[in-house]
């Protein structure tokens, strides 16, 4: 069950791909379903699938409602799967039709105005071979469907 409910997570961030603006050389676009991984200086456009150095898990913990407005938990763990080097930047991607006011609270997590996800302040860096851990609530009924845009080494 756990099985599948993984595979259902992938293919729903495959499914809702975000149209990913980071690119490596000339700024082309890396595409939907891939990250811009820079490790090194080194700029590679890497399938989420084939990329095996940083992966994102979130879930719905839960969801109620109140007084008429639905809310949405979601944990979201980012793992360093690196043994050598500490992720120095990484950007998420969030369903453009979540917007600010639909946060209802967030923590350890930074949104930036372009609704993409980044390290909070105090955070700069995930160590190598360590997971990251935050989370959110939303109000209403769209689905976050997160996903890393680009990671830097
Ligand atoms: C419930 O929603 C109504 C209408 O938006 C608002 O006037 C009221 O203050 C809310 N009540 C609570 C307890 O939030
Ligand atoms: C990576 O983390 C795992 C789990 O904490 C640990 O068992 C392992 O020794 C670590 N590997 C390195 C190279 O630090």
């Amino acid at each position: 069950m756990k099985f599948l409910a993984v595979l259902c997570i992938i293919f729903f961030t495959i499914a809702f791909a975000h149209a990913n603006h980071y690119g490596c050389y000339n700024n082309s676009p890396c595409g939907a379903g891939r990250i811009c991984h820079t490790s090194k200086g080194s700029c590679n456009c890497i399938e989420i699938s084939h990329c095996f150095d940083v992966t994102l898990d979130s879930s719905k913990k839960s969801d109620w409602d109140f007084n008429g407005t639905h809310y949405a938990q979601y944990d979201v763990t980012i793992k360093n799967n690196n043994l050598m080097t500490d992720i120095s930047d990484i950007f998420v991607g969030v369903n453009s039709n979540i917007a600010a006011k639909d946060y209802h609270q967030m923590w350890n997590i930074r949104r930036l105005e372009t609704g993409e996800l980044v390290l909070p302040y105090y955070q700069p860096a995930i160590a190598k071979n360590t997971t990251f851990n935050f989370g959110f609530i939303l109000t209403g009924n769209n689905e976050p469907n997160l996903a890393i845009l680009a990671v830097t080494y």
